[in-house]
């Protein structure tokens, strides 16, 4: 099959290229030329294990392509996936912008019949409206029938959780597109949900809500925890053995961020408001959400109290989560922001975020090339984000360079004892 993708972010060049590799001819169209240039070349805009090698042997192969002219790639392709970025606005709503342009663009061009399907995140509605939009930008003679088809892949294990989703929900009310959505995603495991559009596009924010909650019900608990002297990672390992609940998103820590959780909830908050629900549930997922990053750097104020101003914090990790180089809504921005404006110093080190860092927090950070160079001189280390190469951190020679031996333990990656038999003050998230 021929198909398109519009955009090149996580999910439309993650997708593209999974499709390509799976035989199908794919284009990907983007706004900017000097992009698109770098996408022909086989260099990617940003860091997704095994993708840059996925993109370079299906741009070999003559699979995959890139265009900045809609033209190219609507015209050969049977069904067209809008990837673009829906951010929270303002007032927290998704703002549809980038999703109305892509759909007035492509309706510009149809020729024949489409497949029009809305990959990105998007309310309850949007479908309808993208329809509004082709009905009345599109030439006469052609014809479409919209889909939604909501991404549930997550970074730093997109390639695989598109090869092998839980489920692909495809929501649509016309039996052709169905059909032939069904045939393109034939070769992906994971069992299908077919409903309506608007089944679809509130499928993903439910879904997104609702780990959101258990990310934050962990959390709150870890706070509970720390006043009665509970440790929460115990807490939560008994209530995760119960068969009902499990354990996963159960984790405490300096709470969510990403491009999808923190506007994801917000936005359903909005959508529920706009239909006369008051969503208070997602209200305080969102407020204790904030309240982990804050409770975090109360760790580290309350240990040094006054005499923070001047004292060097390392801080190891900065991407809002392992294996991805996105800074988008990451903790670390607040954490950061905050210790500086407390007159610490913030030495930083990510294996791979540093250069988005550089653009979001504030210029007084200083980044270092490891963790070990990042902690020498430091009063105190703070692990932010629990990349794998901190799990395996050899205490011992951090602890030889370090001037104060503190360790703030923001993703409870460290066993408590362990850390202070080798001399260190610990400070873990709802434990001792
Ligand atoms: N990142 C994730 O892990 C993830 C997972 C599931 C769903 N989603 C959802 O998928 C959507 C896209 O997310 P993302 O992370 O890939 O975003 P992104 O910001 O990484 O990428 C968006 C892309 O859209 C392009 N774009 C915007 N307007 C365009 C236009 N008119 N024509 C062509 N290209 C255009 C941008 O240039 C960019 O390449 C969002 O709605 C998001 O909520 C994201």
């Amino acid at each position: 099959m021929t198909i398109a993708y519009i955009g090149h972010g996580y999910v439309g060049l993650v997708t593209a290229a999974v499709f390509a590799d799976l035989g199908n001819t794919v284009w990907v169209v983007g706004r900017s030329e000097d992009k698109i240039e770098k996408l022909k070349r086989g260099k990617l805009l940003f860091y997704e294990p095994g993708l840059a090698e996925l993109v370079q042997r299906n741009i070999g192969a003559g699979r995959l392509h890139f265009t900045v002219n809609y033209k190219e790639a609507i015209v050969p392709s049977s069904v067209i996936f809008i990837c673009v970025g829906t951010p929270s606005s303002t007032s927290g709503e998704a703002d549809l912008t980038s999703v109305y342009k892509a759909a007035e663009s492509i309706a510009k061009h149809l020729v024949g019949y489409k497949v029009i399907v809305t990959k990105s995140t998007v309310p309850p509605g949007t479908g309808r409206k993208v329809a509004e939009i082709i009905e009345k930008n599109k030439p006469e003679g052609s014809s479409f029938a919209i889909a939604s088809a909501p991404e549930f892949l997550r970074e730093g294990t997109a390639i695989s959780d598109t090869l092998h989703p839980d489920r692909v929900i495809i929501g649509t009310t016309s039996d052709r597109a169905r059909k032939i959505l069904l045939e393109l995603h034939k070769p992906i495991n994971g069992k299908s949900v077919l409903c309506n559009v608007e089944t679809a596009e509130l499928i993903k924010y439910a879904s997104n809500a609702l780990l959101s909650t258990k990310i934050s019900f962990a959390n709150a608990m870890a706070f509970l925890s720390e006043n009665v002297g509970a440790d929460v990672e115990d807490v939560l390992e008994g209530v995760g053995m119960d068969k009902r609940i499990g354990r996963s998103f159960l984790y405490p820590g300096v709470g969510y961020g990403g491009s999808c959780f923190p506007k994801d909830v917000k936005a359903l908050i909005a959508i529920a408001q706009l239909h006369d629900y008051d969503f208070s549930l997602l209200k305080a997922v969102d407020e204790v959400n904030q309240q982990a990053a804050r409770h975090f750097v109360r760790k580290i104020v309350g240990h040094f109290g006054k005499k923070l101003r001047g004292k060097t914090i390392a801080m190891l990790g900065l991407a809002f989560k392992p294996n991805t180089d996105d800074m988008r809504e990451a903790p670390s921005i607040y954490i950061a922001g905050d210790l500086i404006r407390r007159g610490a110093r913030v030495v930083a080190y990510d294996p791979v975020a540093m250069e988005n860092a550089k653009r979001m927090l504030p210029k007084e950070v200083l980044y270092a090339r490891d963790a070990y160079a990042a902690a020498d001189g430091a009063d105190a280390v703070a692990v932010v984000t629990e990349w794998n190469e901190f799990i395996q951190l050899d205490l011992v020679r951090l602890a030889k360079g370090m001037n104060d031996l503190v360790l703030f333990d923001g993703r409870n990656i460290y066993d408590p004892q362990r850390v202070k038999a080798l001399g260190f003050m610990y400070y873990g998230i709802g434990r001792m």
